[in-house]
């Protein structure tokens, strides 16, 4: 009755044009506040996980019904389902205000249909599909009640044993901010209210990405020119995407706890950028300030938290028990409450919750979004994306002098399937992704994949080998002895699903268990070897790289694994992808990444030994560097033409490449732009990602590819933490990988 009330009364004063629609919800929300008491507005800045599924540590609750009753939750978390979400939304409206709850769930990639994992995805550097994947994500979930995901994760992550390298676009911060953008406008669609649109958030604000030797919720220290340059530019692009929320980090930074950090909350987040939207904490991370330190109980971490603009709290039960007392002891001031509880009353609105509590919340289109064959196939073209070529040498004679062995003929008379992820169903998927109870029959495994490629007069023979992650090595003599009988062996070995994501880290990133062995004892008998390897995170596997002809980097691809890498293997699909992060040589190399500095000593090779951080030991080069990634054809660039060798800061310069396949295959590239200042008032990378575009060629065909530089891309923060451009000489280069590049100057003139 009341709630009518309410939104009666605000239609009758605020039904405006559409122009004011921004202005209205303004002024509904402040006739809500109005209404509410300090209790109310502290309930709406409580989340709370559902008793169904659990994504952290878990708080005892079983009170937990009630409270939604009593108008202390206005978030839950991990609460999905049409008929869950109706269920407890009457809870909601239950209470003396009516106000909705706002369902939020980790929907990373895919939520009925898996996609490929987010780092996989941004192999394709393809915005348009990464973008078309969210938006699947985005209207499947929507479809189950689900109003809001905590994604996309956007986290530069330098450092492959960080499990959630998994979760986020890579290395680049260019590459990172473009996926960043792309994500959200998939997740947001065509603006929020719509019922196949879910709230994004931008996570984990912010450099958690840099935790200490890449362990989980560990420590960062850094420079504050280098967190505004490498690691905020993505959280910026998801704020100028729209972003509706922002989840801040388990870390500290810099000495203080990204949860209680005013600096990023209050002055860069809603004071520079002006951000509009809410912040939730991470799980439990205001309570956690107490382990690290920062706040002595649960009182003060809630008033640190609150201070610094956390606007919500999850799981820690930090704010609902404290925040009534600190506002009345004058530690947190009623009008912190007022703007965070503003915050998030004005996404509810904008969700149109306040017009209707259960519009997501419906049976009929949940059913409908079940088993979406459109979903399906979009989520194969995604896949095969993201393959990456990594090795194709010429095998005479099966593929016959200087061609690739792969792809593979339809026509090849026996074929041996060997490896643990042959018959892999849900491993396809990867962390962060949904069982569900149909999961064995919805998910293609490569071995159906390939069955279903290829007619009955092609032998197919199995051998699982091995397990992926123990030291049994009775299988290898079956895998031998099918792999004789074989024209061609196709080996697929990697990481299980739980071996890279959340609290995964790992210090061994070799490929696990005895895999590398099963390789080696196939490759003796002779044959030729494909090997595809399926892993959430860069692995290391040298032997293979060295020995094995032909390799494909098969990620953790999703639904349509199976069907994806068995268009690559037979050439349906021409691979294109591009590594998003250099695969290091070894864990001793790590952090190992391309945009570093020259340093006083930059080494020419690897027998400069007095010069940069050579390791006696150990290359300078990464095994595979960012940007690499083969074709089953072949392109050749031109030197590079400048319109100009100088420029003015008013004036534009344009870099002209021509790129020919100059192979036997129509393929994609990804044609690479980088720039390096030479010099500056703070140093400059040797080379960094400005530009890149993607281009499919015919076989023989030769297209002229130019990028515009301005000063834009010139641009860096200085130590003053201003973003600047500076006059001077600049290099420039293009490319198919950041070490395989062509190389120009120019200057940059006052
Ligand atoms: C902790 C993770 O760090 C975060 O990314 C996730 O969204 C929450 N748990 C909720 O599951």
């Amino acid at each position: 009755m009341k709630r009518n009330l309410i939104i009666v009364s605000a239609c009758c004063i605020f039904s405006f044009t559409a122009i004011s629609q921004k202005k209205s919800i303004d002024q509904k929300v402040d006739s809500v506040l109005k209404l509410m008491t300090l209790d109310e507005k502290i309930g709406q800045m409580n989340q709370y996980n559902g008793p169904w599924a659990a994504t952290g540590p878990l708080t005892n609750d079983d009170k937990l019904l009630d409270q939604i009753k009593e108008g202390k939750v206005g978030s839950m978390l991990n609460t999905t389902g049409a008929k869950r979400t109706r269920e407890l939304q009457d809870l909601a409206m239950q209470t003396r205000l009516k106000i909705p709850l706002l369902f939020g769930q980790d929907v990373i990639h895919g939520y009925r249909t898996i996609f490929p994992i987010p780092l996989a995805e941004a192999a394709s550097w393809d915005m348009k599909l990464i973008e078309q994947s969210a938006r699947v994500a985005a209207t499947e979930a929507a479809a189950a009640g689900v109003h809001w995901t905590f994604a996309p994760m956007v986290d530069i992550a330098r450092d492959p044993r960080w499990g959630r390298v998994m979760e986020g676009a890579g290395e680049d911060t260019y590459l990172g901010s473009l996926i960043a953008a792309a994500r959200v406008k998939g997740f947001q669609g065509k603006g929020l209210g719509n019922t196949d649109a879910v709230m994004a958030c931008a996570k984990h604000f912010a450099a958690y990405g840099a935790a200490v030797g890449g362990r989980d919720y560990n420590s960062v220290d850094m420079s504050l020119r280098q967190l505004n340059e490498v690691y905020l530019p993505p959280f910026k692009a998801a704020a100028d995407a729209g972003v509706a929320t922002f989840m801040n980090s388990f870390n500290d930074l810099n000495g203080i706890p990204a949860t209680g950090n005013k600096y990023l909350q209050r002055d860069i987040l809603k004071g520079k950028w002006k951000f509009k939207g809410f912040v939730v904490s991470d799980w439990g991370s205001v309570g956690e300030m107490i382990n690290h330190g920062y706040a002595k109980d649960n009182y003060e971490a809630a008033m640190l938290a609150a201070n610094a603009g956390s606007d919500m709290d999850m799981e820690s039960r930090s704010y609902i028990q404290n925040l009534s007392k600190l506002v009345k002891d004058g530690k947190v001031k009623l009008t912190v409450i007022d703007e965070a509880v503003k915050r998030i009353l004005r996404m509810k609105f904008v969700m149109g919750l306040f017009d209707d509590p259960y519009k997501f919340s419906n049976e009929e289109r949940e059913k409908s979004q079940w088993n979406n064959a459109e979903h399906r196939k979009i989520e194969r073209e995604m896949a095969k994306k993201s393959i990456v070529l990594l090795k194709n040498n010429p095998l005479p004679p099966v593929g016959g002098a200087g061609v690739g062995l792969l792809p593979l003929s339809k026509q090849t008379k026996t074929i041996a399937l060997i490896g643990p992820f042959i018959k892999a169903v849900s491993d396809n998927l990867g962390f962060w992704s949904y069982d569900w109870p149909d999961d064995s029959s919805r998910i293609t495994s490569t071995y159906d994949g390939i069955k279903s490629k290829l007619s009955a007069d092609t032998k197919l023979l199995y051998a699982k080998g091995c397990n992926i992650n123990d030291s049994v090595t009775t299988g290898f003599a079956e895998a031998v002895e099918v792999a004789k009988q074989a024209d061609i062996v196709v080996i697929q070995v990697g990481e299980a699903r739980d071996m890279t994501g959340e609290a995964k880290s790992r210090s061994n990133i070799h490929l696990p268990g005895v895999q590398e062995d099963l390789i080696k004892g196939v490759m003796a008998t002779g044959k030729p070897v494909v090997v595809m390897i399926n892993a959430g995170r860069p692995l290391i596997f040298n032997w293979t790289a060295d020995n094995v002809p032909a390799i494909l980097y098969t990620w953790w691809l999703g639904t349509e694994a199976g069907n994806a890498v068995a268009d690559v293997l037979f050439g349906d699909y021409n691979p294109s992808g591009k590594l998003p992060m250099s695969f290091p040589l070894t864990e001793g190399q790590i952090p190992i990444y391309y945009n570093h500095y020259n340093t006083g000593r930059p080494a020419q090779n690897d027998n400069d030994r007095f010069y940069r951080s050579a390791y006696i030991d150990l290359s300078l080069y990464p095994k595979y560097a960012f940007g690499y990634g083969l074709s089953y054809t072949n392109f050749e660039y031109s030197d590079i033409k400048l319109s100009k060798s100088s420029f003015k800061p008013t004036e534009k310069l344009t870099a002209t490449v021509t790129v020919k396949n100059t192979g036997n295959y129509d393929g994609e590239e990804t044609v690479q732009l980088y720039i390096q200042d030479l010099f500056g008032s703070v140093v400059r990378p040797v080379k960094e990602l400005k530009g890149f575009q993607k281009v499919f060629l015919k076989k023989g065909e030769v297209k002229e590819i130019s990028f515009t530089i301005t000063t834009e891309d010139l641009k860096f923060f200085n130590d003053k933490l201003e973003k600047i451009y500076e006059p001077g000489e600049f290099k420039l280069f293009i490319g198919g990988a950041s070490n395989n590049v062509k190389e120009a100057s120019f200057t940059l003139i006052k």
